[in-house]
């Protein structure tokens, strides 16, 4: 059964805790709430900026197997693409993650400009560039999308661009997290 596979995949990486620290995935508790955000909304169509090696590819994707959805996820270094593409299949969840190599940015202005929506989005690249990764997003995201942008606390300097036009922006209700690395949660108005 797909979940007990995906469990058993995620329990191997989780054994190896230097692995997941090295390619900076997030905790457990984090890909956990992923998750259940995406089941909550019944996401169908999930956008994760910066894929790594594919720890939180699982979490989503085990929410898209349920919502009948699919996830969408962009990487720029091929080495950890293709371990996560591994991971993702040993998960027996490949027919649910559309892989994209290159810059962030590009893909998401190419998802644009192609006409793609989301409706939930997980934000965890180049913390710089968070503030244009939104700008691209939020025109691709309907009323009642959620976004979840990580590192708000451990990389905050980096991203106070991207903070405070969360803060202000008329599109979102926000909340932050007060994890040890801190998540913005927001809902699209
Ligand atoms: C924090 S890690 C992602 C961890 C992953 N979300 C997880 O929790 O398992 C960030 C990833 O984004 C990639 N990345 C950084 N800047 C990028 C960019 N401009 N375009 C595409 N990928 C980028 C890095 O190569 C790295 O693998």
């Amino acid at each position: 059964m797909t979940t007990q596979t995906a469990t058993h995949i995620l329990e191997t990486l989780e054994s190896d805790p230097q692995f997941l620290r090295e390619n900076w995935c997030v905790p457990k508790e984090t890909g956990r709430f992923l998750s259940v955000m995406a089941l909550t909304i019944g996401a169908k169509n999930i956008c994760e900026v910066g894929t790594s090696i594919g720890y939180s590819t699982l979490w989503l994707a085990q929410a898209a197997a349920k919502t009948g959805g699919t996830v969408t996820t962009l990487e720029y270094f091929e080495e950890r693409q293709q371990l996560a593409k591994n991971h993702i299949e040993a998960a027996g969840l490949t027919h649910y993650v559309q892989f994209h190599l290159g810059q962030a940015l590009d893909l998401l202005t190419q998802f644009k400009n192609a006409g793609k929506s989301f409706d939930f989005a997980f934000i965890d690249a180049a913390k710089k560039e968070y503030i244009h990764y939104i700008h691209v997003l939020e025109t691709m995201m309907p009323a009642g999308s959620i976004v979840v942008a990580d590192n708000t606390r451990s990389h905050r300097e980096e991203m106070l661009d991207f903070l405070d036009y969360m803060e202000s922006s008329p599109l979102f209700d926000v909340a932050e997290l007060e994890t040890p690395n801190g998540q913005l949660l927001a809902r699209k108005r």
